[in-house]
């Protein structure tokens, strides 16, 4: 294991982290070991973000301390203290929610154990407690949602009456992507007068979540044309509970979803989503990457995007064959 002095020396410069300190502090055998706190397995994409990290720490040579925090921020909150008495050489974790990270924080800084963000980002005033993020621009996927729907208003109001009812499924209250989607989504369809969002909850990022918040909007709203999932997973929970209500998902009630994994891909290419926004899992290499280069004391930038698209049905279809999650 290295021991690295480095957190305690991150600087930002100009858009990077500079490790200023330099890299390692002792002799040693040249392995890192990374801490990862995941947020759980609430989704499809989180069971692909779990394999692409896996597998990279594996390909890189990186001893990987694993952790399913099960979408509770004090397990999660645990498992980074185990890591800092383990002394491990880099920690890195996807934050369940924005806030309250201040203190864990903290304590990794003074053992100097740097911290990566992957996929979720906190809200702290205080950017030194951390080196980097990688992860998607999380307002932007809501703002292509948005755009979408306002560009395909007319076809999305079902039964012509000049309103598009919206019923929104939001991730988990508190996190990074529920609230940055939210606001992304909000923004651009404000463009349209037309088109309100008359309903919106949590359905926590599952399956079971989606179809249980539809059920109930399905009871309480005779007319909803849309509904706007921050995940697939909430999107084909959704699809359920409008097949057991006798409509037709796709057709009757049009739907929007983000990620793009394998079963919401299925689902939109058999024209039962409308319309999904990626959001890449595939995060494990750059986060290899970026650790190699922290704990050695190298410069890496203080935010890394993640590039993605968006998929109609066709496309879809298209890609299906080489999806890989
Ligand atoms: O933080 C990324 C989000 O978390 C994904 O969109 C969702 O599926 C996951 O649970």
């Amino acid at each position: 294991m290295k021991k690295t002095l480095i957190a305690l020396c991150t600087l930002a410069v100009g858009g990077m982290s500079l490790s200023a300190c330099g890299g390692s502090e002792a002799a040693d055998d040249g392995s890192i070991t990374m801490g990862f706190a995941q947020v759980g397995a609430e989704s499809g994409w989180r069971t692909a973000n779990t394999t692409s990290i896996q597998d990279s720490a594996e390909e890189a040579g990186i001893d990987l301390k694993f952790s399913d925090a099960q979408q509770k921020q004090e397990n999660q909150i645990k498992s980074i203290r185990s890591y800092i008495q383990q002394k491990v050489d880099v920690i890195a974790f996807s934050p369940v929610v924005e806030t309250g990270w201040d203190a864990v924080l903290q304590e990794a800084k003074r053992a100097k154990i740097p911290v990566v963000l992957t996929d979720r980002a906190v809200d702290t005033e205080d950017t030194s407690l951390y080196v980097t993020f990688i992860g998607s621009d999380f307002v932007e996927e809501g703002e292509k949602a948005g755009q979408w729907l306002v560009d395909n208003a007319d076809a999305s109001d079902v039964d012509k009456d000049g309103a598009v009812n919206v019923v929104e499924l939001q991730g988990t209250t508190g996190s990074a992507p529920a609230i940055d989607r939210k606001k992304g989504f909000e923004d651009k369809i404000a463009a349209d007068s037309t088109i309100k969002i008359t309903e919106s909850q949590t359905g926590d990022f599952t399956r079971d979540g989606g179809k249980q918040v539809m059920e109930a909007f399905l009871q309480s709203n005779p007319k909803i044309d849309v509904v706007y999932a921050h995940n697939d997973d909430m999107g084909l929970g959704a699809i359920e509970a409008i097949k057991a209500a006798g409509k037709k998902p796709g057709t009757d009630i049009k739907i929007i979803t983000v990620d793009a994994v394998k079963d919401g891909m299925t689902a939109l290419a058999a024209g039962e989503i409308n319309f999904i926004v990626e959001c890449s899992p595939l995060l494990g290499p750059q986060l290899m990457d970026v650790a190699e280069k922290v704990v050695a004391g190298e410069e890496v930038p203080d935010r890394i995007v993640t590039e993605e698209t968006t998929f109609t049905p066709e496309q879809a279809a298209e890609a299906l064959p080489d999806r890989k999650y």
